[in-house]
């Protein structure tokens, strides 16, 4: 019996505490940064259940055309592949790798994830991301 309860108080506190997704251990700032994400995401669409790091991969790759100049852009356009380094696409300078196992300085500070989440999802998405792609790239990133 008491075993019994443990595994359930385990079963509803795991999700909470040993994101399974994980490669790289979380930093502090992105787990609150998902908590809040996942807050959001719930406002967005009440039948919110879980972010997924298959749909991050696909936000990753996915091109988009871009109205006015014509061409197709994605994340992968800059940062190219995740665990090395990536060159932007305008400037042409390096970029460090946005994978956390290759990068131990990736998603350490709020203010820039929101700054870089917005600017870039506004480059290729012509739109901020949601709720639910920012999560769905940041435990894809963090599997990684
Ligand atoms: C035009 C080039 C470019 C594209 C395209 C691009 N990024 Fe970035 N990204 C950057 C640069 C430059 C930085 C900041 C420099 C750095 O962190 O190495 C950055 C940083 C980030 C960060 C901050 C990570 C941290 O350490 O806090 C996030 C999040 C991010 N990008 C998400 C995205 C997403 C999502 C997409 C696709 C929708 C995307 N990027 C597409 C250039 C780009």
């Amino acid at each position: 019996m008491k075993h019994c309860l443990i595994l359930i108080a385990l079963f509803f506190l795991t999700p909470l505490v040993i994101p399974l997704f994980a490669k790289t251990k979380l930093t502090p700032v992105a787990m609150a940064y998902l908590n809040n994400l996942k807050v959001e995401a719930k406002k967005e669409d009440p039948s919110f259940q879980y972010f997924s790091v298959q749909k991050g991969q696909d936000l990753f790759q996915k091109e988009f055309m871009h109205s006015r100049k014509k061409k197709n852009r994605s994340c992968q356009t800059c940062h190219k592949k995740p665990t090395s380094t990536g060159r932007h696409e305008r400037t042409g300078k390096v970029i460090q790798p946005l994978a956390p196992s290759a990068n131990r300085k990736r998603f350490v500070k709020k203010s820039k994830i929101n700054k870089w989440f917005k600017r870039n999802c506004k480059w290729v998405l012509e739109r901020e991301c949601t709720a639910k792609e920012k999560g769905d790239f940041l435990i894809w990133a963090f599997s990684l």
